[in-house]
């Protein structure tokens, strides 16, 4: 239950580029006294954000910062902006993390357009056909291995059933990584894969190739793949 009758608003902004950041979102954070965020995002709002109380993401201190934040708005008494590249809803972190961060203050999810829904549109297909994995982080920040083989399983199971997959990239299951698996457990090396690399941004590429190519392709950390069933 919210305790401060202030809301924590979790901002997609798309890809990072003025084409994907919604009017919505923009208004959104233009009510807020506080905005928090990595700097590729908060570059990518700069335009609503003076004045406001800013707290910057990093690599060190990204797991306390928005608990910061989340003090000072409630000292300052105003709601706060979390903004985060793509959509909040593809967040392998998932959404509990929002609630304890910004336990207190009413939770509301802006919807924005994913790197995952670029990719199925640069593939051609349809999220009903699609199966969506999503690499989840342990507490240490490393792939969650207990999460990878239950992942792993899905989209074998998935792949066999006739469903597309949607597959964000992790540093530690690259696509190379990704076609590996599916390969070693028996999806045919010809199953058509579209790799699409910083995707809705102007270093944008689409690659298509086979499975078995995949496993010599160097991407970008910033790589969502399709595979076709
Ligand atoms: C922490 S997740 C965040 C996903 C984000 N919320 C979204 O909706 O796109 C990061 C992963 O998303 C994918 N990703 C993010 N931005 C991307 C882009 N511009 N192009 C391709 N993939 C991207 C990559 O797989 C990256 O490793």
């Amino acid at each position: 239950m919210p305790e401060n009758n202030r809301k924590a608003y979790i901002v997609g902004i798309g890809s990072g580029t003025e084409e994907y950041l919604t009017p919505h979102a923009e208004k959104i954070i233009s009510t807020c006294g506080v905005v928090v965020g990595w700097e590729s995002g908060l570059e990518a709002v700069r335009n609503c954000v003076a004045g406001k109380k800013i707290f910057k993401q990093d690599c060190v201190n990204y797991k306390v910062i928005p608990y910061k934040a989340a003090a000072t708005a409630k000292e300052l008494d105003t709601d706060v902006a979390m903004i985060l590249l793509g959509d909040p809803l593809a967040y392998p972190a998932g959404s509990n993390s929002f609630y304890k961060q910004f336990a207190g203050f009413e939770v509301v999810l802006i919807p924005a357009v994913s790197s995952l829904q670029l990719a199925a549109a640069a593939a051609m297909v349809s999220l009903e056909n699609s199966r969506i994995i999503l690499y989840h982080p342990d507490s240490e920040g490393c792939i969650d291995r207990d999460d990878l083989a239950k992942k792993q399983k899905i989209m074998l199971e998935a792949l066999k059933g006739g469903y597309n997959l949607i597959v964000l990239s992790d540093i530690e299951q690259m696509p190379a990584q990704t076609a590996e698996f599916l390969l070693e457990n028996g999806i045919l090396p010809e199953t058509e894969v579209v790799i699409g690399e910083e995707l809705g941004l102007a270093g944008e590429r689409i690659t298509r190739l086979s499975l078995s190519e995949v496993i010599r392709f160097d991407s970008s950390w910033m790589s969502t793949i399709i595979v076709k069933a």
